[in-house]
């Protein structure tokens, strides 16, 4: 498949693939974050998202029709996957076969390059991956808003992570079906603006509380949340018009005070759920002071103590070299705007 269109996920293949199908799909990081559901089993977000997907920590999956096995395998990073992550990647099998009106069961391979469940979206790129290519490999046509759908299913910023470059995802509307086919994912096209993003690394551990409890203790308890849930709608409407302007400095405004909105809701949920850590603030504390300095850099932080900075791209050196400063333990990889999931074929698999 080509890989040359940001925007939009490679159409699918007309025929089911030899030996299944591979596709690649990016992690994205939200400037405006959704946290909280409307629906749980649908997976269908209160807010709307909006994203930017990156070049770096892909996640490659490959789904083969096993049809004389019993069950789904699925291997995640060279091993069996167990527990909450198998079943979350059989139901979304189970998806699949329902929309192809086929049983067989499937053998999943998974690898990530970004940690598992450190708050650094790899249920994003994990689930656009997924969609894709298990939709080739039951020989499901979706177009880019029913992928999107689907991969929402998984995790709903995997919506987003269809789409390469910078991407809005819905809220949903209404309730069940009606819900379901209200929120997906689709592009915002801004072809001019490439800043770069600097990812904080204080801790690529697993996180303690998944996002999926925290964000459902957010909803029912913060006194916050739904204050939080109106500023966003405004903050949206800022981010795009600061988005089309090209404007750095205000789109990292917006999405530094989104993120941190996000995380005081968090903290008045009861009882609190809190990500950030000491070395978090050290980070924070440093993105202050380059800005003291003079060098536009803004943060945004996700469901772990990681920091991703925004910056321009001639000031991504001197930012990765402030954070680890400011956290001696810390490492620091540099991201800009990555492509959509596709699929992939031959050596590339
Ligand atoms: C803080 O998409 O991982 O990163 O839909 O329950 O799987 P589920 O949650 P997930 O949550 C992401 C939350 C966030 C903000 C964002 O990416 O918009």
């Amino acid at each position: 498949m080509p890989i040359d269109r940001e925007t939009e996920p490679a159409a699918l293949p007309e025929s089911v693939l030899d030996g299944g199908a591979t596709a690649v799909a990016h992690p994205n990081i939200a400037l405006i974050k959704y946290w909280g559901k409307l629906d749980e089993r649908l997976v269908i977000p209160c807010v709307d998202s909006l994203s930017m997907t990156l070049d770096i920590l892909p996640t490659t999956t490959t789904v083969r029709l096993t049809p004389a096995v019993r069950d789904d395998t699925v291997t995640l990073d060279g091993k069996p996957a167990t527990g909450e992550q198998r079943q979350r990647i059989t139901a979304f099998l189970e998806l699949i076969r329902e929309m192809a009106g086929r049983s067989e069961r499937a053998a999943v391979d998974t690898r990530n390059t970004v940690p598992t469940g450190a708050g650094l979206a790899s249920s994003a790129s994990g689930f656009a991956a997924l969609a894709l290519a298990g939709a080739a490999a039951y020989g499901v046509g979706l177009d880019p808003t029913a992928l999107s759908r689907l991969a929402r299913r998984g995790s709903a910023s995997a919506s987003r992570s269809v789409f390469g470059g910078f991407a809005v995802c819905h809220a949903g509307r209404g309730i069940g079906a009606t819900a379901d086919l209200s929120s997906y994912a689709e592009p915002v096209s801004v072809p001019d603006f490439d800043p770069a993003l600097v990812i904080a690394l204080v801790n690529a551990g697993p996180k303690t509380v998944s996002s999926r409890a925290a964000m459902r203790r957010t909803v029912e308890t913060s006194p916050l949340y739904k204050a939080w849930a109106i500023s966003g709608k405004a903050d949206l409407t800022d981010m795009r018009a600061a988005l089309s302007r090209g404007d750095l400095e205000g789109v990292g405004e917006i999405a530094e005070r989104n993120a941190l909105g996000m995380h005081a809701t968090m903290l008045a949920a009861r009882p609190a759920v809190r990500y950030l850590s000491p070395a978090t603030l050290a980070v924070l504390d440093s993105v202050l002071q380059l800005r003291a300095d003079g060098v536009p850099a803004y943060a945004t932080m996700d469901a772990g103590p990681n920091v991703k900075v925004l910056c321009h791209h001639a000031d991504a050196a001197r930012v990765a070299d402030t954070v680890r400063d400011a956290v001696p333990a810390c490492s620091a990889i540099t991201a800009r705007r990555g492509p959509g999931a596709r699929l992939v074929t031959g050596a590339e698999r």
